[in-house]
């Protein structure tokens, strides 16, 4: 089979695999299109552009949030938060997700209640489930540019809006000037309070921001944390843990030093040979020109992952999202033969 036969292949038994998303974020999954329809709809000034593709350049992560702010200032209505949701969910489950964690940017939405996102978004959601077979949940990011004072009445707005599809929380935003440590008290009150909890560490920011949120968070997964290849003993310590890292391939290109993916000091390569468990997520798949399917496939072409690699971090996905021990269990039995399947096909390609 020719290189380009071998990698269509290769994509569309990715694109069918079943697979779970824990690293998505919600107003990160606009359209460009989707960003400028609502902005002229609700009379709000985006950065100037020629064609919707032209939004999305840029090339750090402070500046890719400038634009995620203001594509997410054009999200007011509750019909728009509907859209936003629906869609997201449309595209993940076109590529095979059939269980989505995402993240959303409350905050971003200047002046718009929370409780109509909440609604929009739910609405969204039970939609989705609905059209596309795809079940989802909520992850509420915390902005860690914020005070924790701030990030205190953010949870206070958010438990207000408390329902069974609200599991956890995060921390995202600008990390390398902002350490964990000041969200102590916030992550401690919403553990208290049933939440999951997660946060972007080791993107931008260094290794021991990792280890911050470990033990001052008291994190259960890690979002990125690709710097803990900077320690050893850290990387010793969360490979003994199982703790799970969910890394998102394309993201590196923009927000990370790291501009090639294929090239053998590439973070995400080296975790996974030094045995850490992690997994393959989108983040914020227009912004960054991918799709799930795709990140996969970055996986596999560019960071070296066997088709072995692949059933893994499906299944790092199966055992680490936030679901009961029931719901756990039927995956494995109603996607595992599926998983095993396209497992062997793509090792056939190998
Ligand atoms: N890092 C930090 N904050 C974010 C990201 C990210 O990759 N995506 C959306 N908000
Ligand atoms: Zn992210």
């Amino acid at each position: 089979m020719s290189e380009t036969n071998a990698t269509d292949a290769r994509a569309a038994l990715l694109k069918a695999l079943p697979k779970i998303e824990l690293h998505l974020h919600l107003e990160g999954s606009i359209q460009p299109e989707t960003a400028l329809a609502l902005a002229r709809k609700n009379n709000v000034t985006l950065p100037p552009c020629e064609s919707p593709a032209e939004l999305y350049a840029y090339e750090t992560l402070d500046a890719f949030l400038a634009v995620y702010d203001a594509i997410a200032a054009s999200v007011i209505d509750a019909a728009d938060f509907h859209r936003i949701t629906y869609e997201m969910l449309e595209s993940a489950a076109g590529n095979g997700a059939r269980y989505v964690e995402f993240f959303m940017s409350l905050g971003a939405h200047k002046n718009v209640p929370f409780e109509r996102q909440f609604e929009g978004i739910r609405a969204g959601m039970r939609d989705a489930a609905r059209d596309f077979q795809i079940q989802s949940a909520m992850v509420p990011g915390i902005n860690r540019e914020e005070t924790p004072a701030q990030a205190e009445a953010y949870l206070d707005r958010v438990l207000a809006n408390r329902g069974d599809d609200l599991i956890g929380i995060g921390l995202d935003y600008f990390e390398a000037p902002h350490p964990p440590e000041p969200f102590a008290a916030v992550y401690a009150r919403a553990k208290r309070e049933g939440l999951h909890l997660t946060a972007h560490a080791g993107e931008a920011g260094p290794a021991p921001f990792i280890t911050g949120v470990l033990d001052v968070l008291g994190v259960e997964r890690i979002d990125h944390g690709y710097n803990i290849m900077e320690d050893p003993a850290l990387v010793e310590r969360c490979r003994n843990l199982g703790v799970l890292f969910t890394c998102c391939p394309s993201t590196t290109l923009y927000t990370t030093p790291h501009k090639d993916l294929s090239a053998p000091d590439h973070p995400i390569r080296r975790m996974r040979e030094a045995g850490l468990t992690i997994c393959i997520n989108s983040d914020d798949p227009p912004m960054f020109l991918t799709d799930l399917g795709n990140e996969y496939l970055n996986a596999m072409e560019q960071l070296g992952f066997s088709a072995e690699d692949i059933s893994r971090s499906v299944y790092a996905t199966i055992d680490n999202a936030w679901v009961d021990a029931s719901t756990r269990a039927r995956w494995r039995s109603e996607w595992g033969p599926e998983i095993e399947r396209i497992t062997a096909a793509l090792a056939a390609l190998d």
